[in-house]
């Protein structure tokens, strides 16, 4: 026994630190994909993000890298509203990202089309749905276009049942090219009352990214 412990060598800190820190890379790779962020935003980064088409949202996103700069536990999270294909998915992504590296939570990335088809789901077989269950009890909740679709009276009670849920503790990020109107109509003033307490607002306006570039 004495011979075993004495082939093995001790490792040195840097080596340690070296492994803490691929640990800690693999925990947040698997942490994105248990998230199941689009794939288009995966790899995508503050960075990325130029002002060639739209100098009017500089100040827009200095305010976002300098609140993912200074993320803290109990922070809320971010309403990106906007026009379309200004970069509201990518910037909260970034944020959503940020998140799940920094206090290595558990994150989902949702498409509101998408829940609320697993909501349809839930109706008519009566099964509680996983995505509804993970959207709930995520550290880090992003819904994208959030308030866009078809709602009825039964998938409004859903959205309330999650939006109230996500009260206290938890972060949620949310985006939408809805208007204050239409989210109202769509999902009611009760949701989107509680939305003001747990996400602040970020607007971002200008012409599409997507297309041809300049
Ligand atoms: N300022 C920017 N710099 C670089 N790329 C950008 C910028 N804004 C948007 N893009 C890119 O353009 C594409 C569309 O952006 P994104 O999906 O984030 O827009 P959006 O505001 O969420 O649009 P929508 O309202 O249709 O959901 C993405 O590939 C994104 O990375
Ligand atoms: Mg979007």
């Amino acid at each position: 026994m004495d011979k075993l412990f004495k082939k093995m060598k001790p490792i040195s800190n840097a080596e340690a630190k070296k492994r803490d820190e691929q640990a800690r890379l693999r925990d947040f790779s698997m942490a994105c994909n248990d998230a199941r962020i689009h794939h288009e935003f995966i790899a995508k980064s503050l960075s990325d993000f130029n002002f060639t088409r739209n100098t009017c949202n500089r100040k827009q996103y200095v305010y976002i890298e300098n609140y993912i700069k200074n993320l803290k536990r109990g922070d809320k999270g971010l309403f990106i509203t906007g026009d379309i294909g200004v970069g509201k998915t990518h910037l909260a992504t970034v944020l959503f990202k940020s998140v799940l590296w920094k206090f290595s939570w558990s994150g989902r990335w949702v498409l509101q089309a998408d829940l609320l088809d697993s909501l349809r789901y839930m109706r008519t077989t009566g099964q509680y749905e996983t995505l509804f269950r993970d959207c709930m009890n995520a550290h880090v909740l992003m819904i994208d276009d959030f308030g866009y679709g078809d709602f009825n009276d039964y998938l409004r009670e859903q959205m309330f049942r999650l939006i109230n849920h996500r009260l206290g503790g938890a972060m949620t990020i949310l985006t939408t090219n809805c208007n204050g109107e239409e989210l109202s109509r769509n999902l009611g003033d009760r949701i989107m009352d509680r939305v003001s307490e747990i996400c602040i607002g970020v607007e971002l306006k200008g012409d599409s990214y997507r297309g041809s570039k300049p």
